[in-house]
């Protein structure tokens, strides 16, 4: 599939946010712990989800979308093993691992999956779970993590990855006594968790800050649950705006998850208005500069927004100096934005991007955010560019081609 660009135009109009990505994917991996039905409420119908419910569906699970959201009954899962093609597809596979093997003492899973942004290693998780009591054994292209009975304990980190942090809690959840996890993630995704879990019964606190302290539960229950807003969808459209120009309200947002990406903006040319759930932005001039940005767990620059930032920094008057610290292998795109005659300097995990004179052209898109990047930049080119492999971006942005129209992109999509 492939998406055909016409740049040039300005983007006026209102945009709704879905629930986030990020949150949702570990929320359907929570909810095999429940001993009961759940629901999630406004659920985005991309490509990740219905991956997730399809590898939770084959371990038992019965699935329903309805009401805008999705009905998890798990109550009838009687496999363990999420060692196949599908899981090998999505790296949110793994937050699988937690929970399972906390309710049914055993999983086995696939080594690798997910967009191909760095070598994406499991030790933190595996640290973490052998902590809780785990035996974890390799064999062929699989992974079999095992535990007669699992125990709190206290659980250090090696670094705060999101993945290894939820998979930690949700396999301590249902485990006997009291976990503590230092150097957590803080991410809103894990709080969003925590709320989830702590809502069937688990007694969670700390997400949000370093430290997490879990204390163990018999059984949880079910419940209804809205995610929080997709803080990457919403600085996507934030930078969107930022580079092709014109006046956005953006709806459904929780503003505290962007604010340093709206300060960014806001000392830049872009006026901007925060609200309760809504952001509204109008870009009459070009950017100076986004000066120089460091990915960093949050609450630093999300590495999810790096390529929408880079793809910005084109039309800036000034240099953007843009470091990526997180995945060592982010940068894909950025050598597909050279083909659209794009100013840019790599050098390790550090790139140079300066203003640019765009040209349509073709491009590939490598993984989910690179390629939202190349539609931004095919809006801003001067003539046509075409993004292939853009099914890729349709793993994390719900009708993303059809928002981009309503708000007067030029964009259509074609198999
Ligand atoms: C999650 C997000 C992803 C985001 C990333 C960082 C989901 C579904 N995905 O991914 O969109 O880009 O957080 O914010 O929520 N690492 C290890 N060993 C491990 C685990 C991780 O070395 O066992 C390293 C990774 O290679 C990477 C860094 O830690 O360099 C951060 O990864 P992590 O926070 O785990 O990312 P994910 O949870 O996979």
């Amino acid at each position: 599939m492939k998406y055909v660009i016409e740049g040039g135009n300005k983007v006026f109009g209102k945009v709704e946010i879905q629930s986030a990505k990020n949150s949702v994917l570990s929320l359907i991996s929570a909810s095999v712990l429940s001993s009961e039905e759940v629901f999630i409420e406004n659920c985005p119908n991309i490509y990740d989800v219905e991956c997730m419910l399809k590898i939770i569906k084959k371990l038992g699970a019965r699935v329903k979308w309805a009401d805008g959201g999705i009905y998890i009954d798990p109550t009838k899962i009687n496999s363990t093993c999420i060692c196949d093609k599908l899981s090998k597809k999505i790296r949110a596979s793994l937050f699988l691992v937690g929970p399972l093997l906390g309710k049914f003492g055993a999983v086995t899973i696939n080594q690798t999956g997910g967009c191909d942004i760095g070598s994406r290693p499991l030790d933190i998780h595996i640290d973490a779970l052998e902590k809780l009591g785990a035996s974890v054994e390799a064999y062929d292209d699989c992974l079999y993590f095992h535990a007669d009975k699992l125990k709190g304990n206290f659980v250090r980190l090696k670094y705060p990855s999101v993945g290894a942090t939820e998979n930690a809690m949700m396999c301590a959840t249902l485990s006997c006594g009291v976990s503590v996890i230092e150097n957590c993630a803080k991410e809103p995704e894990v709080v969003d968790l925590q709320r989830f879990l702590n809502k069937m019964g688990a007694k969670i606190q700390g997400a949000g800050t370093s430290c997490i302290r879990i204390e163990g539960v018999k059984c949880l229950h079910g419940c209804s649950f809205k995610p929080i807003p997709d803080r990457i969808e919403t600085g996507t459209f934030m930078l969107l705006v930022a580079t092709l120009g014109g006046e956005l309200e953006i709806n459904g947002i929780k503003p505290e998850n962007i604010l340093f990406l709206a300060e960014k903006l806001r000392n830049n040319a872009c006026k901007i208005s925060l609200y309760n759930d809504i952001i509204y932005i109008r870009v009459n001039n070009n950017l100076k500069g986004l000066g120089e940005i460091v990915t960093a767990p949050y609450p630093g620059f999300p590495t999810d927004l790096q390529p929408l930032a880079c793809a910005c920094a084109l039309s800036c008057d000034e240099e953007t100096v843009i470091k990526e610290t997180i995945f060592e292998n982010r940068f894909k795109y950025a050598e597909e934005l050279l083909k659209l005659n794009a100013n840019l300097e790599i050098s390790g995990n550090t790139l140079r991007a300066r203003k640019s004179e765009l040209v349509g052209s073709t491009v590939y898109a490598p993984d989910l955010r690179g390629g939202a990047s190349l539609c931004i930049a095919g809006l801003y080119a001067e003539g046509v560019t075409v993004v292939e492999n853009a099914e890729v971006v349709e793993r994390g942005y719900e009708n993303f081609d059809k928002k981009l129209k309503s708000i007067g992109a030029k964009i259509i999509k074609k198999k």
